[in-house]
Parts: C-alpha cells; sequence; structure tokens
C-alpha cells in the first residue's frame, strides 16, 4: 500500500516537472502575449479620443478669445464644437472620476448655450465648465484653462 502511494507520489512529481518545462519552453519560444489595452491603447504618439477631443476645444477657445480680444470680432458668428465627453474614451480609467458624466453633461449644455446665442458670457460660462470638471478629473491643464478667461 505504501508502495503505491510513493509511486504515484513520485510520479505526480515528474509530471509535475515535465509540465513546468513545457510552460517555460512555450514561454520562451514564443513572444508574450501583448497585453489587451483595456481602454485606449497606449501609444506612446497617439493621445485618446478624449484628450484629442479637449486640445481642439482648447484651441478653438484661443481663437475665439484671440479673435475677441485683438480683432474685436463680434460674437455673434462664433461656434463652438459640440462634444459628448461621455462617449469619448480616456487614456485610463482613473479619469472618469465620479461625478465626471455630470460635469460632462453639463458643460455641453453650457456649449450649446454659447452656440444657440454667443457672448462674453456664454463664452466664460464654458470656460467655467472646463474649470469644474478639471478640478476634480484632471488638475493638470487648469494652468492652462486659465489663460482662457477673458480678462
Ligand atoms: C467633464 C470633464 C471635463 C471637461 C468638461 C473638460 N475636460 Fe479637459 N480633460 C478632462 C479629462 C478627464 C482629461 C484627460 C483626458 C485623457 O488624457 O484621456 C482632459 C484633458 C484635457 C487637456 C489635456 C489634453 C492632452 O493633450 O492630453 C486639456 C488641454 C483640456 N482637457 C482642456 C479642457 C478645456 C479647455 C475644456 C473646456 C473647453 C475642458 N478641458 C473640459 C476632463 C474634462
Amino acid at each position: 500500500m505504501m508502495g503505491a502511494n510513493e509511486c504515484k507520489g513520485r510520479r505526480s512529481v515528474i509530471v509535475g516537472v515535465c509540465l513546468a518545462g513545457v510552460a517555460l519552453l512555450s514561454q520562451c519560444g514564443q513572444a508574450p502575449p501583448a497585453p489587451t489595452p483595456r481602454l485606449a491603447p497606449l501609444q506612446p504618439n497617439r493621445s485618446s479620443a478624449l484628450a484629442e477631443a479637449m486640445r481642439e476645444v482648447d484651441s478653438e477657445l484661443v481663437e475665439l478669445r484671440d479673435a475677441f480680444l485683438q480683432k474685436q470680432a463680434d460674437w455673434a458668428s462664433e461656434q463652438l464644437t459640440v462634444h459628448d465627453f461621455n462617449a469619448l474614451m480616456p487614456t485610463d480609467s482613473s479619469m472618469l472620476v465620479e461625478g465626471f458624466q455630470a460635469l460632462a453633461i453639463a458643460y455641453q449644455k453650457r456649449v450649446l448655450d454659447f452656440n444657440a446665442a454667443p457672448s462674453a458670457d456664454a463664452y466664460s460660462a464654458v470656460v467655467t465648465g472646463c474649470v469644474s470638471c478639471h478640478q476634480k478629473a484632471c488638475p493638470g491643464p487648469l494652468e492652462r484653462i486659465a489663460k482662457r478667461e477673458l480678462p
């Protein structure tokens, strides 16, 4: 009885060693599997859809502000691109903080209000919408956003 047990035990050790060897071999023989991206793939030269939309709207603010301050253009013909930030993938899920959805909806409403009746006040309300979300979700660009405020 004991002998049989010993045998079995030894055999399973051998099987174990073999399996470990196979596992080792296959890991060495193949390229390691690429990590499956959970959100936007992290690539050095590509931004997330959300980051791209942010940059786009940021440059729109720069243009609007310059037009108003330097060229004394009136707001009447100005429009901002309407983005649904809730539909765009961020670089990292940690950016989708609690309240993000509501802040994105509130921001979008400010943009729609601006487009319906462009004015300095409506512009400032949009910038406030940027700031409200960035205070919670992504404080890095706050300094840059502050430069979009009207004097
Ligand atoms: C509802 C939340 C929210 C609102 C509103 C918002 N942002 Fe952002 N912003 C983010 C998040 C989150 C990121 C990070 C995105 C990423 O890296 O995927 C970001 C990123 C940015 C960036 C950096 C982009 C880059 O190059 O990586 C800038 C600049 C920016 N936002 C400016 C603005 C401006 C200007 C506005 C208003 C017109 C605005 N944001 C409105 C949440 C918001």
